[in-house]
């Protein structure tokens, strides 16, 4: 692979996390609005919320790094809303538990995004935009083992409230 590949790699694989990650602030505010009966999930979107905009920037300042404007990433982040539209829309009576689902899997989505970046970043000449990427692989773990957690307890919190409420 050419130096020149690996860069228009790494560059587009930025932008496509840049995008990713904005889908993923639309979500969990949206989530985050509509959980105020599950209080712990709530402050859980809440937190991961403000990971998820310092983790934007350091996709701008990546991408800054590798001589690219970010003025440019609009586009980006329209298609893959497009693409992924479906998540977390749900207006459903169950609708906290399709959103566990949906979380579970968008963040084992990320994960991997990071991955695939940090396995370019060398090749690309990138070395130096490492440690912002793994600060927010890191994150990325970390929300991923609480959603993983939460499927079942979601589950059965919503479980609960449907017997108290047809009681
Ligand atoms: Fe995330």
């Amino acid at each position: 692979m050419s130096a020149t590949t690996a860069r228009d790699l790494f560059v587009t694989g930025l932008r496509n996390a840049h995008a990713m990650e904005r889908q993923a602030q639309e979500l969990m505010e949206r989530q985050s609005e509509r959980s105020g009966d599950y209080p712990e999930v709530q402050a859980k979107l809440r937190q991961h919320l403000a990971e998820t905009k310092t983790q934007q920037t350091r996709l701008e300042e990546c991408l800054k790094a590798c001589g690219e404007s970010p003025s440019t990433l609009k586009d980006a982040a329209l298609a893959f809303v497009a693409n992924v539209a479906a998540l977390g829309h749900a207006v459903a009576p169950d609708e906290i538990i399709k959103n566990a689902l949906a979380n579970n899997a968008f963040e084992h989505y990320e994960i991997a995004a990071y991955k695939s970046l940090l396995a370019l970043a060398e090749p690309a000449g990138m070395s130096s935009q490492v440690a912002a990427l793994r600060a927010s692989l890191a994150e990325e773990e970390q929300m991923a083992a609480w959603a993983d957690k939460s499927v079942a307890t979601v589950t059965l919190a919503y479980l609960a409230k449907s017997r108290s409420a047809a009681a």
